[in-house]
């Protein structure tokens, strides 16, 4: 047995290359993505490929190992040039995610030193770390003392933690889920759908609050819906609010939906995912008042702060309810209950053990300090202000008064024949988003609104400036032109 374990141990040790080793794949690794930063610029924030990335499936999983160079050539060709590229500023689809620097040493660090981050026991100071932040993140919405909250991997997640703790808040169980009703508008994002689907609660009754001509939920309407439920006897316990709708950047009265949410008891949750980083901006903080008044708020650094993907937060005002919701204990666990001073993220989240997310979000920040983020957010709120005026100025039909960084707009085609045929010009403005994909500088996204297909500027890529939205006008004024003329 002896024999075999020494034998095995020459294989396993294979696991752990030499300095020398790590310092040769390391360069490697390092020239190949210095490369890409300092191309970015010059890099296609879409690239339309063939292939789609198939290659890597040519090179299976076995016994035998293959070089760095390979592995970086099989990586470079399949997974980082087909599709789209979110580290460039070109950008402008979708909620556009970024890849601040740091964050990216922030995971190395982790992933090397790899500290259990989620008991305080094995790790008080990674806990210590990722709780301070939660704190500086419950400060900067204003919620009290008495908040708490969990690094997620998304907003999605940190949707689903939200509503399972409004579920067990308000005691949603089988002999109320019937009568139970939750409120909110069509442009909630479809993670709390899901996140209600999963959390057990698609047999409450889901109502639809009218919007008003922004798509901001209609509080009147509300207010009218509460009252006739509850009575009908029914059991109205939860509203959603949004603070920046993915497909129009609409914030909700957060203020007066606060209201009627204690009025009526109800818990009030607010997606923030994707706006509520502009409260640190000074015109962040008006649009976003009544944000504090949230029992639940989802807010995600991986769009709001630039991080690379991988962090959303799930903030409880009284973090009592989440770990209500997330608390177990196992008995080969009894050691860590002794002496710790913090709540450990294992007993306010479904997971145990966890990527230590509190590093990137942590190290960027210490290093540049929240003042370029607030500069980049204002900057963004001011991009897009001037994107829709100019998108204005070459004959778009433009959408709302942007309220944070997504404009809507589309061109209305000459259609001699048929004017005004919906579907004539959905097309046209479908064959538009195609054209400007294709192209590939800068990346666009559309959605559907009240039937018609309409497209969409959403900016939030740190990388992101004046030239870039320059370029999309200009490619734009270009494709209309030629589509124009293919009529
Ligand atoms: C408003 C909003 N909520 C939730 C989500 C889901 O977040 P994630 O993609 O991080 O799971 C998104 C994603 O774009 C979003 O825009």
């Amino acid at each position: 047995m002896v024999k075999r374990i020494k034998e095995l141990e020459k294989t396993s040790r294979l696991l752990e290359p030499s300095a020398h080793e790590r310092k040769e794949v390391r360069k490697k690794v390092i020239t190949y993505s210095e490369t890409f930063l300092n191309d970015i610029e010059k890099i296609k924030a879409y690239n339309v490929t063939i292939g789609k990335g198939i290659d890597i499936l040519e090179s299976p999983i076995g016994e035998k190992p293959i070089d760095i160079d390979k592995a970086i050539k099989l990586i470079e060709k399949n997974v980082d040039f087909p599709g789209l590229n979110p580290a460039s500023g070109g950008h402008l689809g979708y909620i556009p995610g970024g890849g601040i620097y740091y964050s990216a040493l922030g995971d190395y660090l982790a992933d090397i030193f790899n500290r259990y981050a989620g008991v305080f026991y094995a790790s008080p100071g990674a806990v210590r770390m990722e709780n301070m932040m939660i704190r500086w993140l419950a400060g900067i919405v204003g919620f009290p003392k008495t908040a708490g909250g969990n690094l997620t991997s998304g907003g999605s997640l940190a949707n689903l933690m939200g509503i399972v703790t409004a579920r067990d808040a308000k005691t949603i169980s089988s002999k109320n889920i019937c009568q139970s009703v939750i409120y909110l508008t069509k442009q909630v994002h479809h993670s709390v759908s899901k996140a209600i689907r999963i959390a057990g609660l698609n047999e409450c009754i889901v109502r639809f609050v009218p919007m008003d001509e922004r798509f901001r939920m209609n509080t009147k309407e509300l207010e009218k819906m509460l009252s006739l439920d509850k009575q009908s006897k029914l059991n109205p316990f939860l509203v959603i609010a949004s603070a920046g709708t993915t497909d129009t950047g609409a914030v909700d009265p957060l203020e007066e939906i606060g209201t009627l949410a204690k009025n009526y008891n109800l818990w009030y949750h607010i997606d923030a995912a994707y706006g509520g980083f502009f409260i640190l901006t000074d015109e962040g903080k008006i649009k976003l008042k009544g944000i504090e008044l949230a029992d639940s708020l989802v807010i995600d650094p991986h769009k709001g702060l630039f991080l690379p993907y991988g962090l959303g937060v799930v903030l409880v005002r009284d973090v009592k309810h989440l770990q209500k919701s997330h608390y177990y204990q196992a008995q080969y666990l009894q050691d860590a209950l002794a002496g710790a001073d913090e709540l450990s993220p294992a007993d306010l989240s479904p997971e145990l053990t966890k990527h230590f997310r509190g590093l990137r979000l942590w190290l960027p920040l210490k290093l540049m300090g929240v003042k370029p983020f607030r500069a980049c957010l204002e900057e963004k709120l001011l991009l897009t202000k001037y994107f829709h005026s100019e998108i204005g100025k070459l004959g778009f039909e433009v959408g709302p008064e942007p309220e944070l960084t997504v404009s809507t707009y589309r061109w209305i085609p000459t259609l001699r024949q048929t004017p005004g045929d919906i579907n004539k010009i959905n097309e046209f403005n479908k064959k538009l988003l195609e054209a400007v994909v294709a192209d590939g500088r800068i990346f666009i996204s559309s959605t559907m609104i009240d039937g018609k297909f309409t497209l969409r500027f959403a900016c939030l890529a740190f990388r992101t400036h004046l030239k870039q939205v320059d370029l999309l006008l200009k490619i734009l004024k270009e494709k209309v032109a030629v589509l124009e003329k293919m009529k």
